[in-house]
C-alpha cells in the first residue's frame, strides 16, 4: 500500500504556472521511487480567478484546498490588476486563502548554498554558512486589523495583535527552535508601537517554558541592519506580519535569488506551501523563471507531511544540481556550467531525485 495525497494545486498568475509545473514534474518523479502517490486537483485564484469568476478567491477554490492534505502554490498578481479595488486584487485572494486555511505560521527558511555563495550580493565571508528561519505571523497584524479605510484624503490600517495570536506563534518559532540553534531573535518596534510592547510581553513570557532557547530582542530597523550586516548571528527571527514580509525579502538576497526561497505556512488543518517570491509578470512565459523556491516548498509540504526520505531526495537533487553548475537565468552569472530553462532546471531535479 503506498501512501496516497491529495494535492491542491493553485497555479496561480506570471511564472505561477511554470514553476507549479516543475514541481509537479519533481513529485511524479519522486512517486515513481518512493512508495508516494499524489492525486492534484487544480484551483483558480488570484488574476486568473478574477479573470474567470471576478472574485480572486472563488468559493471551490477554498473548499478544494480545505478537502486536501496540502496545497501547493505558485504566485498571484500582475500589473493589469493594480486598479482593482482592493476586495478584487489578486492579493486579497491569498490573504483570504491563508485566513481560510487558519494558516497562521509562515515559515521561510533562508540557507545558503556552498555553490552559490558569489551569487550573494554580500561578501562570502559574511553569507558563507547562514541559516536562518524566518517565522512570520501571517494571519493577523496590519495586513488583517480593523478598522481599515481609504477615503479620498485620508487612509488607515490598523496594527492590532491579541496576546493568543503572539502565543501560539511564539510557540512555533520555540518549537522550532529547540530543533535549530536555540536562539530566537524576536522582532518588533516596542520603542514605538504598543502592539510591538505587547508582543515581548508575551514573548517573553512563552521563553520561560523554553529555558534552553536563548531569547534577544531586536527593533525591527536594527534587524534590517543587521540581517545585511551580520546575518549569520541569526538562527530563527521570529516576527509579525508585515515585518516578515519585508525581512524575508531582504534575507532572499543573501541567499542570492529570490527564486531560491521556499517557505511552509501552518497551523491549520492543512498546509499551504509557496515561494515567497512573486508572479514576476515581467518575465512570464519566457521559460527563464527559476523554479527552484517552488521545488524546495514541496519538498517542505513532503517533510510536514511525513515523507522525509522524499523531502532528503529533493534537496539532494538540488544540490548536486547545483554542484554541477546547472544555473537559471536568475543565477547565470555565478559559477555556471549551463545556462537552463525553467523547464531544463525541473527536469535535471526531477532526475537527480530518483538516482
Ligand atoms: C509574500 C507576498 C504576499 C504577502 C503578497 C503577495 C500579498 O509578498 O508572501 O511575501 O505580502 O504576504
Ligand atoms: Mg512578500
Amino acid at each position: 500500500m503506498s501512501n496516497k495525497y491529495k494535492i491542491a494545486l493553485i497555479k496561480g498568475d506570471g511564472i505561477g504556472p511554470e514553476i507549479v509545473d516543475e514541481a509537479v514534474k519533481v513529485l511524479d518523479a519522486i512517486a515513481s521511487v518512493e512508495n508516494i502517490s499524489f492525486a492534484y486537483n487544480e484551483y483558480l485564484m488570484g488574476g486568473c480567478a478574477v479573470d474567470v469568476f471576478d472574485n480572486p478567491l472563488p468559493a471551490d477554490t477554498i473548499s478544494g484546498a480545505l478537502n486536501s492534505d496540502a496545497v501547493l502554490f505558485g504566485a498571484i498578481g500582475g500589473p493589469q490588476y493594480d486598479s482593482l479595488p482592493s476586495e478584487k486584487r489578486p492579493e486579497m485572494g491569498l490573504l483570504k486563502l491563508r485566513k481560510a486555511l487558519n494558516v497562521f505560521a509562515n515559515i521561510r527558511p533562508a540557507v545558503i548554498f556552498d555553490e552559490l555563495t558569489e551569487a550573494s550580493t554580500l561578501k562570502e565571508e559574511v553569507v558563507k554558512g547562514v541559516n536562518l528561519l524566518v517565522v512570520r505571523e501571517l494571519t493577523g497584524g496590519i495586513y488583517f486589523g480593523e478598522p481599515r479605510e481609504k477615503k479620498e484624503d485620508v487612509a488607515y490600517n490598523t496594527m492590532i495583535y491579541t496576546r493568543d495570536e503572539i502565543k501560539r506563534i511564539a510557540k512555533v518559532a520555540f518549537e522550532q527552535a529547540m530543533q535549530r540553534d536555540k536562539k530566537i531573535t524576536s522582532v518588533d518596534k516596542a520603542n514605538v508601537l504598543e502592539v510591538s510592547k505587547l508582543w515581548r510581553e508575551v514573548v517573553i513570557e512563552m521563553s520561560k517554558d523554553y529555558p534552553e532557547v536563548r531569547l534577544e530582542h531586536m527593533y525591527v530597523d536594527n534587524a534590517a541592519m543587521q540581517l545585511i550586516r551580520n546575518p549569520k548571528q541569526f538562527d530563527v527571527i521570529l516576527t509579525g506580519n508585515i515585518f516578515g514580509d519585508i525581512l524575508s525579502d531582504a534575507a532572499s538576497m543573501i541567499i542570492g535569488s529570490i527564486g531560491l526561497l521556499p517557505s511552509s505556512s501552518i497551523g491549520g488543518k492543512v498546509g499551504l506551501y509557496e515561494p515567497i517570491h512573486g508572479s514576476a509578470p515581467d518575465i512570464a512565459g519566457q521559460g527563464i523563471a527559476n523554479p527552484i523556491a517552488t521545488i524546495m516548498s514541496a519538498s517542505m509540504m513532503l517533510r510536514d507531511l511525513g515523507e522525509l526520505k522524499a523531502a532528503d531526495r529533493i534537496d539532494n537533487a538540488i544540490k548536486d544540481v547545483l554542484k554541477e553548475g546547472y544555473r537559471t537565468h536568475d543565477l547565470a552569472n555565478f559559477d555556471a556550467k549551463e545556462v537552463v530553462s525553467t523547464e531544463e532546471m525541473g527536469s535535471l531535479i526531477a532526475e537527480y531525485a530518483t538516482k
